[in-house]
């Protein structure tokens, strides 16, 4: 943990900034700031950020970044790596999640690995947008960083998507909202417990 108060980044990997996505994050940072956490939003959407080059480059260097070094990949693992919590959230595309979110993942994943784990036991949670279907797919996806990370991941009384089809119908899922609202509270909750 670093400084006085505790930080959570927020990734949206929507091509929509501002969208579905953008405003349940932003549901779940309200909480964390509520209770005193700092958060930072970073929305992908017009970012230039390349896949994974599977060149294992990070595992040779083994300077906490990426190889690439031509795009805004490892300014956000620095982000990730400064933070106390991170937030990944992703619009449902053909049942998955978005590339930009995925090309961060990828890297930050093995950049992690090839340090001994530099996201380990750092909180994180997904959020997930849809339309219609496909979302648990997606948020299965999002956590699956988090679980080979060694971080450790909070729930809400739901999972964590909102529905919606035009940038801000998920506000009418009132069910949706409350999920982001309560995993925010928990989040907080979990990261005052790990820093006490
Ligand atoms: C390329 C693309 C693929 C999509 N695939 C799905 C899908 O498989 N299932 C679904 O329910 N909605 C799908 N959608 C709809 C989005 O998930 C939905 O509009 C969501 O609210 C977008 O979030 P955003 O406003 O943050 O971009 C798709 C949208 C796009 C652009």
């Amino acid at each position: 943990m670093n400084g006085t108060r505790a930080k959570v980044v927020a990734f949206n990997g929507s091509a929509r900034k501002g969208g579905n996505t953008s405003i349940l994050l932003r549901y779940a940072l309200k909480e964390l700031e509520n209770e005193g956490i700092d958060t930072e939003l970073i929305e992908l959407s017009g970012v230039k950020i390349h896949g994974c080059l599977s060149c294992r480059k990070c595992s040779e260097n083994k300077n906490r970044r990426c190889s690439q070094t031509g795009d805004m990949g490892n300014a956000y693992i620095e982000k990730m790596e400064q933070a106390d919590g991170v937030l990944l959230g992703s619009p449902t595309y053909v049942a998955d999640i978005s590339p930009e979110i995925k090309a961060l993942m990828d890297r930050a994943c093995l950049v992690s690995k090839a340090n001994g784990g530099i996201f380990r036991r750092k909180v994180g949670a997904a959020v997930v947008a849809v339309r219609r279907a496909g979302a648990i797919h997606a948020f299965d996806a999002l956590n699956h960083f988090f679980l080979i990370s060694e971080m450790i991941v909070p729930g809400s009384s739901y999972w964590n998507i909102g529905i919606g089809r035009e940038i801000g119908d998920v506000e009418k899922d009132e069910e949706g909202i409350q999920t982001m609202k309560t995993l925010g509270r928990n989040m907080a909750w979990l990261l005052k417990k790990i820093r006490s």
